[in-house]
């Protein structure tokens, strides 16, 4: 990995974006533009913050959150990557993948012509991966900071075999209380519920939150509203290339019983992930490649 010289010698455009040692002494790039901040860890590929100019914090970081190789951040936006969620046929695996937990490669550095920074994050099969999974592939993760916010991932097959995979942009929104927020966009859509392990249809209502609740809901592609009058503010989760959503908040016990999660956290926080999760597994053809993407805007009530 470079150090932080040769990060800063080689992508500094003006400013905009400065390297340096983040929490737990891990590489973060931190990118500023006239619209608001981020901080990208190359630990996991992880987006620990998003801050619009003059709003607080987008996403939601625990303040028990571990940074230290090997293992994930909670909060932000981990990747789940090349599986989402524990892995069927290797259940000593790690849960969500490892590209949560590997360190990326910084690719390229831009600045948009409205203003707004992109930086490419670069994840190759080597000889780690393919302990845990047998594929070859290029993964390129590019974060876009403007009025919005946008986060693509995009999977190259550069072997000679197809290659099979499920995959989460697991993003952590700030919250003002989780009892009084609600979600749109999802009515009528097929959800598995690992909560109540059933599969059955959201009825045609909002969605508001009343106990643990962990849902992957399934074949939709539509964008998602996150209503929070306590912060006076909506969320907007358009997407691309994915066919799932996942709604997950862990309720008081299954917080209490999380080591990198504060007891009283769980009021703060909800995460919309947009994914291809179990019944949307993607197959990528040799020499292919699949795009994910989400987009997050805000709006003021
Ligand atoms: C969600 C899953 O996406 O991530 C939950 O649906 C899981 O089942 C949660 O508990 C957190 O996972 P982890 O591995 O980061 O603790």
């Amino acid at each position: 990995m470079k150090s932080i010289e040769e990060l800063m010698e080689k992508f500094d455009l003006a400013g905009e974006i400065v390297f340096d040692h983040g929490e737990g002494g891990l590489v973060r790039a931190n990118i500023t533009t006239p619209d608001g901040s981020t901080e990208l860890y190359l630990h996991g590929g992880h987006l620990a913050s998003w801050t619009p100019t003059d709003k607080s914090d987008i996403l939601w970081m625990s303040r028990k959150s571990c940074f230290e190789q090997g293992k994930p951040i909670r909060g932000g936006v981990p990747l789940c990557f090349p599986w989402f969620g524990p892995n069927e046929e290797k259940p000593d695996a790690p849960a969500h993948g490892f590209a949560r937990t590997s360190i990326w490669d910084v690719e390229l550095v831009q600045r948009q012509d409205d203003g707004g920074v992109s930086v490419t994050l670069l994840l190759k099969s080597n000889e780690q991966t393919r302990k845990l999974w047998n594929a070859e592939f290029e993964l390129r993760y590019t974060v876009t900071v403007g009025a919005v916010l946008t986060m693509m991932l995009e999977t190259r097959n550069v072997g000679v075999t197809p290659l099979t995979m499920t995959q989460a942009l697991h993003s952590y929104f700030a919250i003002s209380d989780i009892h009084n927020i609600s979600i749109t966009g999802l009515e009528g859509v097929e959800y598995i519920s690992k909560v109540e392990g059933k599969r059955t249809r959201q009825a045609d209502a909002t969605i508001i939150f009343e106990g643990e609740t962990d849902r992957v809901y399934i074949n939709t592609t539509s964008a998602c509203v996150l209503k929070d009058p306590g912060m006076g503010r909506t969320l907007t989760i358009t997407k691309k290339g994915s066919n799932s959503t996942v709604i997950w908040n862990p309720w008081e016990s299954k917080a209490q019983r999380m080591t990198d999660f504060a007891d009283d956290e769980w009021i703060n926080m909800v995460c919309i992930e947009t994914a291809n999760a179990l019944d949307n597994t993607i197959t990528i053809q040799p020499g292919k490649t699949h795009e994910i993407t989400a987009q997050i805007s805000i709006d003021n009530i």
